[in-house]
């Protein structure tokens, strides 16, 4: 490529005319990802250094395979450490990054913010959360997009597969700058120990949601839906009133990581008592020194009896106990400890790859086993699976609410050999015998609403932008018109009082179709007037629409298609199609490789008239497609929204089933069979 304005010629290969950057030096304190073992063969090791030097000029190869090749006997992937800028990456002002449009210097932004050591899990090895959702594989790749980004124009489109940036290609500018896709593999080989081979070897990314769709806004991006999920929880089974908080009551789970560490805060803002386990000191740690979980303990009486001055009182209190969360499980029976609500939010979704530490060893017994006796630390996650069922299970009879929060946790539990958690007691077609959030609250309390996990970024960094679009998005909510309003209209006027950033200045907000447009346009406008800096738009994939996944965004869809990926992947084109800056679409997500197809999008506000047709066109789309598809399998409350939407709009219009009568059909079947 050249530069058509000087006509110099653009290398846009990594180049290294100084000589190789030098060995990093690894920070103290900052967590490393364990050693995910050596699963390679020879000829695939080969082929994992042949891949990762592809990087690299043929010069320094010498220099580097042997490097390269340690990397992976130490940790079981490249990484490419030695590329990885020296010192502390954060999400800096935009106006600091080079570039020559608003989106490529934007998309950097969200880059860096997914990779600072306060916001990311792992963030040497490029690990923003989940246990294994990266932003891309390797460092070398990090180095190349920022490359790209830094000369991207609004006349080209950037393409990443897995993290690799492909190239930039001629586009135009209501066209997406950025097309990336994460881990999508051919069905035959879309399983998980194809995946590890595959990510082995240098071909995909476990992008997670946002960690590989560059959306990750900190732990803050899942409180929104963790508190709405508490709260309504709340009503249906303890009959709170609508309007009130759940003091008073009591909820258990387990994780202070990336996403899970938002419970105990998320319980705060609901007002109950909460006690939330996690085997890992040091996470325990940073969610303190955060001040997202307010006390901590090794022992369980003194985390029960703290829990239970502050349900007397009616205050709200966050509790991490420093421990296994079956141990917990455990003194709560023998105990006969009434848990009202109960979860868990352990990465599920990678049980044999370290998401998931079984009960009886210690969390650096876990790290070592990993690393060096894969098959026993099989065997021990398998147990601990099964006696967390039946822990699970004797608590829920004795009158506990227990919801899989999203984790992959009873999948989990099946494949560790409990067919009985399985409704038909042999595969998963029918679900599970334990609700799904979305199936008992998200879903039909949200999602077929449009509701879903709206966010925003202030690229300034600035505070007062933030503040200011606080203000702005509460002024765009009628707290009247449903309680899910004046829910939302609750969690924006205090959310600055719950201090809930960390990094970048960005904010969760549940909204429906109708709420994003109004606030994305009203955003919009005050960039245009100058009364902010430029903002991004987006939402977390687990969204109304979006994401393709059975046992969990999609676990309320019974017409049989929750087994088809078709939405996620029209979402996806359709805002492709559309002109979102930022279009992704990934594999797996919260729930696993091969058990969803996810996709979200990235909308850079920087004023225009152009942006401000995007957002009536795409931003309808991506929560409308969502509806439809909820409608159509006859969900009571997209049928309302779909049926309101076809009344009140001119330029579109959803197609509605026709509702059979059940009870005369199963009556005809069971008669004439
Ligand atoms: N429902 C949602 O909206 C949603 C969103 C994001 C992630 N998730 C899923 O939730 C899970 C957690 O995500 P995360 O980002 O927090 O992952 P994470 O890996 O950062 O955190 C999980 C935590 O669980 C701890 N842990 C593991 N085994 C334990 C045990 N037996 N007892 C106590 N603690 C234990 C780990 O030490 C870790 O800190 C993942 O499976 C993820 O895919 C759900």
């Amino acid at each position: 490529m050249y530069d058509p304005k000087t006509g110099k010629a653009l290398e846009l290969r990594l180049e290294f005319p100084d000589g190789l950057p030098k060995q990093p030096a690894f920070a103290e304190g900052i967590r490393r990802a364990p050693n995910r073992g050596q699963i390679l063969n020879d000829e695939d090791l080969v082929l994992a250094l042949k891949n990762a030097l592809r990087y690299i000029p043929e010069k320094y190869h010498k220099e580097l395979a042997p490097e390269f090749l340690k990397e992976y006997m130490e940790h079981g992937r490249i990484f490419g450490y030695r590329f990885r800028p020296a010192g502390k990456l954060w999400g800096k002002p935009i106006d600091e990054y080079k570039g020559k449009c608003t989106e490529g210097k934007a998309f950097q932004v969200m880059i860096d913010n997914n990779l600072d050591f306060d916001v990311a899990l792992y963030p040497y090895e490029l690990t923003t959360y989940g246990e294994t959702g990266q932003v891309c594989q390797n460092w070398m790749q990090y180095l190349l997009i920022k490359k790209y980004l830094e000369v991207l124009t609004i006349d080209q489109t950037l393409v990443l597969q897995s993290g690799h940036p492909l190239g930039l290609f001629r586009s135009h500018p209501s066209a997406p700058r950025v097309i990336l896709t994460n881990g999508l593999m051919v069905g035959m080989f879309d399983d998980p120990d194809n995946f590890r081979r595959a990510t082995a070897i240098g071909v995909a990314n476990y992008g997670q949601m946002t960690a590989g769709g560059w959306m990750y806004i900190g732990p803050q991006g899942i409180v929104h839906g963790t508190y709405n999920t508490l709260l309504n929880a709340g009503r249906k089974k303890f009959h709170v009133p609508e309007g009130h908080n759940i003091a008073g009551h009591l909820f258990v789970s387990s994780g202070l990581g990336g996403m899970s560490g938002a419970q105990p805060k998320a319980a705060e803002i609901a007002g109950c008592a909460a006690i939330i386990a996690e085997v890992d000191p040091s996470r325990i740690d940073t969610r303190y020194n955060q001040g997202w979980v307010s006390k901590r303990t090794q022992s369980l009486p003194e985390a029960f009896k703290w829990a239970k001055e502050a349900m007397d009182a009616k205050k709200p209190l966050s509790i991490a106990y420093e421990g296994n969360i079956v141990d917990l499980l455990q003194y709560a029976l023998d105990n006969d400890i009434n848990i009202e609500l109960l979860s868990d939010q352990t990465s599920c979704h990678v049980v044999y790859d370290g998401g998931y530490c079984p009960q009886g060893i210690s969390f650096e017994e876990r790290t070592r086993l990993l690393a060096e006796d894969r098959d026993t630390f099989v065997k021990l996650v398998n147990k601990s699976l099964r006696k967390h069922f039946e822990l699970v299970k004797a608590l829920v009879a004795k009158g506990t609410y227990f919801f899989d929060y999203g984790n992959a946790f009873m999948r989990a539990v099946f494949d560790s050999g409990v067919k009985e958690i399985a409704k038909n007691g042999h595969d998963t077609f029918d679900g599970f015998i334990f609700p799904s959030y979305v199936e008992d609250i998200m879903g039909p309390i949200l999602f077929d609403y449009g509701y879903g996990p709206f966010r925003w970024c202030c690229l300034s960094r600035n505070p007062e932008d933030l503040k200011k679009t606080d203000q702005a998005a509460m002024d765009c909510i009628d707290p009247k018109r449903r309680f899910q309003d004046h829910d939302n209209w609750v969690w924006i006027r205090d959310a600055e009082k719950n201090k809930l950033v960390v990094g970048t200045q960005c904010r969760i907000l549940y909204q429906d179709e109708e709420g994003r447009m109004k606030i994305a346009l009203k955003f919009n406008e005050m960039v245009r007037t100058g009364a902010i800096g430029p903002v991004m738009i987006g939402r977390d994939h687990h969204d109304v629409s979006g994401t393709d996944s059975p046992f969990r965004e999609t676990s309320n869809i019974y017409d049989g298609s929750n087994i088809m990926a078709e939405m996620a992947i029209h979402t996806f084109a359709g805002n492709c199609a559309r002109g979102m800056s930022l279009v992704t679409l990934h594999n797996g997500g919260g729930v696993g490789t091969g058990r969803a197809i996810n996709g979200g999008f990235g909308l850079v506000l920087d004023g225009s008239e152009r942006v401000d047709r995007i957002i009536r066109e795409s931003m309808s789309w991506d929560v409308i497609s969502g509806v439809a598809r909820r409608a159509w399998a006859r969900n009571d409350h997209a049928l309302e929204t779909a049926a309101t939407f076809n009344a009140k709009r001119w330029d579109g219009h959803i197609t509605l089933p026709y509702i059979a009568d059940d009870a005369y059909l199963k009556k005809l079947v069971a008669d004439n069979k």
